[in-house]
């Protein structure tokens, strides 16, 4: 039986921090699984570290939906939330209903979203014929283009209570977690504190309800320099396995992230 959504919101409610990672296919789901990872997101990072695209904007529904297969069969506890790829929600309400029901098939428990109050009516609708949905908040790699780059988000006081009333209007359409990334870390705990649903952070600090990372960032395989927000958890780790374990403790701790990791 999958940890359900109000389970995972007890957790929350209770102070357990929730420790969560991208994952595409069958091995990692039942590694991560078997390291206590509570939720595995389905994310259109994949376009990135499995495509090797420089930005999440070429993954398709179909590929989104076959990497969600794989990581449902190798997996039976975690939850599973799967991304609904850039051009599959954002024409129409209709269109995102059309894409989720193909991902919730597939095996994901909810979908995730990029957007702030656009996205409202897409919420409500979805949210009303029983698909829970994740929002998106902060850096949205979607947006990448528009945005000018990888950014953090929320640093003026306009933007910062801009973030703060799309997250509670994103509450009140129906939304049942949050992922706030790329923002300072002083916001992020102001908009956990203030909203009824739990936050997971990517470079948000440590005042989230939880924290998630993507699986080859943590391993230390993406090529590149990696992100402020990022640890490489294989550092002392000797299987990859234990790695994951670490990152689980050190969420559940409280130990990571640390100020080191962010803004
Ligand atoms: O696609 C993804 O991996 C994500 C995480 C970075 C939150 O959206």
């Amino acid at each position: 039986m999958r940890l359900s959504i109000p389970a995972l919101a007890k957790k929350a409610r209770e102070g357990e921090k929730i420790a969560m990672l991208t994952c595409y296919d069958a091995s990692f789901a039942a590694t991560m699984e078997a390291a206590g990872v509570d939720v595995l997101l389905v994310g259109d990072s994949l376009g990135m570290v499995v495509q090797g695209h420089d930005s999440t904007l070429p993954v398709t529904l179909e590929q989104l939906v076959y990497h969600t297969r794989c990581t449902a069969r190798g997996s039976q506890q975690a939850l599973l939330i799967g991304d609904l790829p850039f051009g599959s929600y954002q024409a129409s309400a209709e269109q995102a209903y059309r894409s989720s029901a193909e991902v919730m098939a597939a095996g994901a428990q909810m979908v995730k979203l990029e957007g702030g109050d656009w996205l409202l009516p897409t919420v409500e609708f979805l949210t009303r014929r029983g698909i829970p949905v994740c929002g998106h908040l902060g850096l949205q790699p979607q947006s990448v283009h528009q945005l000018g780059g990888y950014r953090v988000q929320g640093k003026t006081p306009e933007a910062a209570q801009q973030m703060q009333k799309d997250a509670q209007a994103l509450v009140d359409a129906g939304i049942g977690l949050l992922v706030l990334e790329a923002i300072p870390a002083t916001l992020a705990t102001q908009l956990t504190q203030a909203i009824s649903v739990p936050t997971i952070g990517i470079g948000a600090g440590p005042g989230c309800s939880g924290q998630v990372l993507v699986i080859h960032d943590m391993l230390g395989i993406y090529p590149g320099k990696s992100a402020r927000f990022v640890r490489n958890f294989m550092l002392g780790a000797s299987s990859i396995q234990g790695a994951i374990e670490a990152y689980v403790k050190a969420v559940k701790s409280g130990e990571f992230p640390a100020p080191e990791h962010c803004f």
